[in-house]
């Protein structure tokens, strides 16, 4: 992936690690569009960045998102990067009959709807000079963090589902897959001051200079997640699940 002249769209891009991703990519010299839902987020993400702008998506509505594609290609016809960041995490217990609301909200937002954008850009992108489809997973696709049953199982779908869509656009659309650690965000209560957790800005500089790396790596993993993503290769599960059940 070039890491300048890019026309980049950044879901989720209002907050946490889609705002600082996108203002890095920005202020590297790209052209990058920020979508959510909060309309405030997004005019503070914006501000004073002459070349990001900002438009709200829903990604949980199928219809909105086919709408949405075809009005931003016809604004930024140059859009040659999708980065699928929006996603929600919450805590669940499953162990007796319960309202699915909150985590059929989670397949809704994590899986489907990065599979209908990038279903709704696939052709719009295959056009397009160094094209890429980046998407956000965690760690916990990897070792599931077991007080979020759902929300790790959308993350290991993610993944699986990253590694076939490179096969299959091979030569056409790179696919980078960017799992992060635990990062200090409002993704969930407490989460963004919380110890032990990375510093957004940390995570964000090392984030970009693995994507200055060249070949661009498949995954971007920066140091806080090795152990995690690593663990099946390294035998550690056990050990690694242990730790997040205790959590
Ligand atoms: N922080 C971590 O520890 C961590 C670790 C691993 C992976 N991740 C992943 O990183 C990504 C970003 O999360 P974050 O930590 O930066 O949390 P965040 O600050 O809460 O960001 C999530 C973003 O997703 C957007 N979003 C949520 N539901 C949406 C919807 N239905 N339609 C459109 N946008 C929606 C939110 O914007 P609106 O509210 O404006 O819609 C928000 O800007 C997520 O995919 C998350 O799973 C985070």
């Amino acid at each position: 992936m070039k890491t300048t002249g890019n026309t980049i769209l950044v879901t989720g891009g209002g907050s946490g690690i889609g705002l600082a991703l996108a203002q890095r990519w920005h202020d590297a010299g790209n052209k990058v569009i920020v979508t959510g839902r909060n309309v405030a987020k997004l005019d503070a993400a914006i501000a004073g960045r002459p070349n990001m702008s900002a438009a709200t998506l829903d990604v949980t509505d199928a219809d909105a998102i086919a709408a949405f594609a075809k009005d931003i290609v016809a604004e930024h016809p140059g859009l040659n990067i999708l980065v699928n960041n929006a996603g929600i995490m919450g805590t669940e217990d499953a162990s007796a009959k319960r309202d699915l609301a909150e985590a059929e909200a989670t397949v809704v937002t994590n899986i489907l709807g990065p599979i209908r954008l990038t279903d709704a850009l696939v052709e719009h992108l295959t056009a397009q000079e160094g094209a890429a489809i980046v998407n956000v997973t965690s760690g916990l696709a990897f070792v599931p963090l077991p007080k979020a049953p759902t929300y790790s199982a959308t993350k290991a779908a993610m993944h699986s589902y990253s590694v076939a869509l490179r096969i299959q656009l091979a030569g056409k659309i790179e696919v980078i897959e960017l799992a992060p650690p635990a990062v200090r965000t409002d993704l969930t209560p407490g989460q963004s001051t919380r110890e032990g957790y990375m510093p957004l800005d940390e995570f964000a500089d090392e984030v970009l200079s693995l994507f200055a790396t060249e070949p661009t790596p498949e995954e971007i993993l920066v140091q806080n997640v090795l152990a995690l993503r690593n663990a099946e290769a390294n035998g550690s599960v056990p050990q690694v699940l242990g730790m997040l059940a205790s959590l």
